[in-house]
């Protein structure tokens, strides 16, 4: 039955959800089409059409703390809505019926859009998960030695360091630089730790704390051009549907672990592990299961009763990513990222003149400092991390939030600043309005010498 019908028919639609008004003309009458032929970064016609796809919160003038997860659009929005609404109504006749199809056009979907075998794919709630399973799931032996990065995302520490004590695995960190002179520089950060008992190598694609993106894959190459029996591992929360690459392109990875919720828009509760065939028998299952072969990548989602919907809006969700096109997307998010820095040598030529006036440079205030590499598209994408001297990170969110601008403190031992992640939903006032922020904090905070406008 068709999804409209469907709704007339059980008399609800969305409007019986009891659904406030706001959101209501949130939902699309139709499915979205991008058809705009001209996706530059600056142009911000057609971007500010994209951005209008997804509901902004109440309560705050400028949200640019997206990176713990996205709004979804609209269309992939009402695409959840309705699936939640059959399954709440057709209960166990659908899960009993035609649940393990719909994870399996799930699977299908996301495979075909990152180029890889359906069956090297599991699903799981989220990254912390799937890293989870690797990492409990490992056949580790006492004295086995595993490397990671002081940037790693904390749970997956924690994960380490409770196998750590549970079977008297070693861990060593490497001190990823945040501003490497080049790539080699972080590869020996990681490689240089390396030993014959080194059993798993484990890094993180794109740093959530600074927004710095590491060449993953190379990385993995040259550990396994060094011991090929070594397991590579890549934490892509926060770069896949972010940055143009594909797990397709991440051969020497043996397992890659992804959330959905982030930068593919996809509602809150899926993530991914997609791991090589040689890898499926190695790992034990987190949940136990015996009953799927070894080499069945479906033992890692026996996973009881959950919300199928989230898999089920998936398709919606890579339909809005292809639509836009994953170059135009990352060229925009990363134009977003430099309108926040202000620094008109970067932005280039193509920067609209008009916004030229209202822009300050921020990288020429001496007491300001950008704790990544912004300035390389190769090494980043939306997210950046920046601080003020004297100010704690916690100060300077709470100053930029009386200002209405949303960010998040990041105070770890290694980087310290506010995470500032502009997402689709930002338009570039948005982005000149913490500009602005940054400088009139600063300002308050050391001789205003800095004059904000011409006016
Ligand atoms: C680098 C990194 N890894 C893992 C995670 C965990 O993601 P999730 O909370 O979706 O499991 C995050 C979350 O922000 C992250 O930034």
């Amino acid at each position: 039955m068709k999804r409209k019908a469907f709704l007339r028919n059980v008399g609800l639609g969305v409007a019986g959800l009891g659904l406030s008004a706001s959101a209501l003309q949130a939902l699309p009458p139709s499915p979205l089409k991008f058809e705009e032929p001209n996706k530059s970064p600056t142009n911000e016609a057609f971007w500010k059409l994209v951005a209008s796809e997804f509901a902004r919160p109440d309560g705050i003038a400028v949200n640019l703390e997206n990176g713990y997860f996205s709004h979804a659009p609209k269309g992939v929005l009402q695409a959840h809505i309705e699936a939640q609404i059959r399954i709440n109504q057709e209960t166990s006749l659908f899960m009993r019926g035609e649940q393990q199809e719909e994870i399996e056009k799930a699977r299908r979907a996301f495979a075909s859009f990152q180029g890889i075998d359906p069956e090297q794919l599991a699903f799981t709630r989220n990254t912390t998960e799937a890293l989870n399973i690797v990492i409990m799931g490992y056949p580790w032996k006492a004295g086995d030695e595993v490397i990671l990065g002081d940037q790693d995302y904390g749970s997956m520490v924690e994960a380490f360091e409770q196998v750590s004590r549970r079977h008297g695995v070693i861990l060593h960190y490497a001190q990823v630089p945040m501003h490497p002179k080049n790539a080699q520089q972080t590869a020996s950060a990681y490689l240089d730790l390396m030993t014959p008992k080194t059993k798993m190598l484990h890094l993180t694609h794109l740093i959530n704390l600074s927004g710095q993106l590491i060449d993953g894959e190379s990385i993995a190459k040259m550990a396994k051009e060094r011991n090929s029996d070594i397991f590579t591992v890549l934490d892509a929360a926060h770069s896949i549907a972010h940055h143009t690459q594909t797990l397709q392109e991440m051969p020497h990875c043996d397992a890659v672990c992804g959330s959905l919720h982030k930068w593919l828009c996809n509602p809150l509760g899926v993530g991914f592990l997609h791991l090589k065939p040689a890898a499926i028998p190695l790992l034990w299952p987190l949940m136990g299961d015996v009953q799927q072969p070894e080499t069945n990548i479906r033992r890692f989602e026996h996973q009881g009763t959950r919300p199928i919907n989230s898999l089920m809006s998936l398709s919606s969700a890579i339909a809005f990513h292809e639509a836009l096109g994953s170059q135009a997307k990352k060229d925009r998010l990363v134009y977003l990222k430099r309108c926040i820095v202000g620094n008109v040598d970067v932005l280039g030529e193509n920067f609209d003149k008009n916004q030229h006036a209202l822009l300050f440079d921020l990288t020429s205030l001496p007491h300001l400092n950008i704790n990544c590499p912004w300035q390389n598209p190769e090494q980043g994408g939306a997210l950046i991390n920046i601080s003020i001297n004297s100010m704690s990170p916690s100060e300077l969110a709470a100053e930029l939030k009386d200002l209405g601008i949303f960010t998040v403190a990041i105070d770890h031992a290694v980087v310290k600043g506010v995470r500032i992640t502009p997402h689709l939903s930002n338009t570039l006032e948005d982005c000149l309005a913490l500009n602005r922020a940054l400088l009139s904090v600063y300002n308050q905070h050391f001789q205003p010498l800095h004059k904000m406008f011409d006016d």
